[in-house]
């Protein structure tokens, strides 16, 4: 947050200063100026910090807006901004927030977390990682998929930087967040209309038609929140293998039914049978991001989507789960870890061809692990 401390702002959010500091807080929310929460290692608690009341915090909020060169007032009620340090702000002011001016801010880390993070921390398995690996390197479209704060973003900026090295990537998001490391990286991010300003909106979409003229070999979408689905979908079905993007789903196959919504919202003459067939047969893999009750970020899926069966139904196989054993009784942590379902994947073939270094054998579910299996099937 050092950027931010140095200017105007600093002073203004002083009531919050600490936690801004503190990087072992993720995020932080304030909802009315005297109740302030915070994000530790997934954990959410209370913290004692208040502003002097609702105009101070008002004060604040119309200073950080100003500071990114946007209003917040009567007219313009919510604000969605990323601060000059990279932390995502959003907020909402009374009469639409009815308990006073609503905050939320995600901090920006500077030490992203990297597949061996992810592997430390039990989200996904070793095994896991290099199969995630092997997608990337063949190309799989992929779709990482989960809830608000599931881990998503840090999941495509993993499998991102795991794209081979040589390829053209087009990044496009509302707010650069991702930071692949490649050779050749293309980035855009939308803009919001200003109409007191003359400033005209750029969206995704718009964003997506510029894309395809400009040769990527695969094109990310940061999130795929609105009718851009289709174009995400017609990019993967066209040549550009290995494109990616998120999304706010609570399954794999809840993943695909949220994709077929999104693209349903575009004025599309497409009917919606064959939308499904679409995403079935365009999606290849679906890696499911999720926040459990401990507070812990696992990867609770690592799934395949075949297509669509007779009766219109998604047809998605398991390859990767993640399997709770116990719960430790001290720290109440979810103790359990991702396995291989025993499902091998419709392309394994290519991993053959490919001399990948992952054995079918791999795909085996340890003994243990195979009645957890089925009680969660
Ligand atoms: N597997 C994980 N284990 C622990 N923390 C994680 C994990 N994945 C993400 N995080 C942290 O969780 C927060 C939210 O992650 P993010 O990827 O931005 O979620 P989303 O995009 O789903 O909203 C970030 O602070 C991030 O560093
Ligand atoms: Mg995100």
């Amino acid at each position: 947050m050092s950027s931010v401390f140095q200017d105007a702002i600093a002073n203004l959010l002083s009531p919050i200063g600490d936690l801004l500091k503190d990087p072992t807080v993720s995020e932080i929310m304030i909802n009315g100026p005297f109740e302030i929460f915070v994000e530790r290692k997934g954990m959410v608690s209370r913290v004692p910090n208040k502003f002097a009341d609702d105009e101070s915090l008002m004060a604040s909020m119309r200073a950080v807006a100003q500071r990114v060169g946007r209003v917040i007032d009567a007219d313009n009620p919510r604000l969605d901004a990323r601060l000059p340090d990279g932390s995502r702000i959003a907020v909402v002011i009374p009469p639409m927030a009815t308990s006073g001016v609503t905050v939320a801010i995600r901090k920006f880390s500077e030490e992203k977390l990297g597949l061996k993070d992810l592997i430390n921390f039990g989200s996904v398995s070793p095994e896991g990682a290099r199969f995630l690996d092997c997608i990337m390197y063949l190309g799989k479209n992929t779709i990482v998929s989960g809830g608000t704060g599931s881990g998503k973003t840090t999941m495509l900026n993993v499998l991102g930087g795991r794209m081979p090295k040589h390829q053209r990537l087009l990044i496009i998001e509302d707010a650069a967040e991702l930071q692949v490391k490649a050779d050749h990286v293309v980035r855009f991010e939308t803009r919001k209309a200003q109409p007191d300003r003359g400033i005209k909106e750029v969206s995704i979409r718009d964003l997506m038609e510029s894309a395809l003229r400009l040769r990527p070999d695969r094109i990310i979408v940061g999130e795929v929140r609105g009718p851009e689905a289709l174009d995400l979908l017609n990019a993967m079905g066209t040549g550009h293998d290995g494109s990616m993007g998120t999304v706010h789903a609570n399954s794999p196959t809840g993943a695909c039914t949220r994709l077929e919504t999104l693209c349903l919202m575009g004025e599309t003459k497409i009917p919606p049978d064959a939308i499904r067939t679409m995403v079935g047969s365009t999606v290849q893999i679906v890696v499911q991001c999720a926040r459990y009750h401990d507070g812990g970020r696992r990867t609770s899926h690592i799934s395949e989507v075949l297509g669509v069966d007779e009766h219109g139904r998604y047809v998605v196989r398991d390859i990767f789960r993640w399997v709770q054993t116990g719960k430790d009784p001290q720290t109440g942590k979810y103790i359990g870890e991702m396995v291989p379902t025993g499902y091998v994947p419709s392309f394994f073939e290519e991993f053959v061809s490919n001399k990948l270094p992952f054995p079918r054998t791999s795909f085996k579910p340890p003994e243990w692990a195979v009645a957890h299996l089925k009680k969660a099937a």
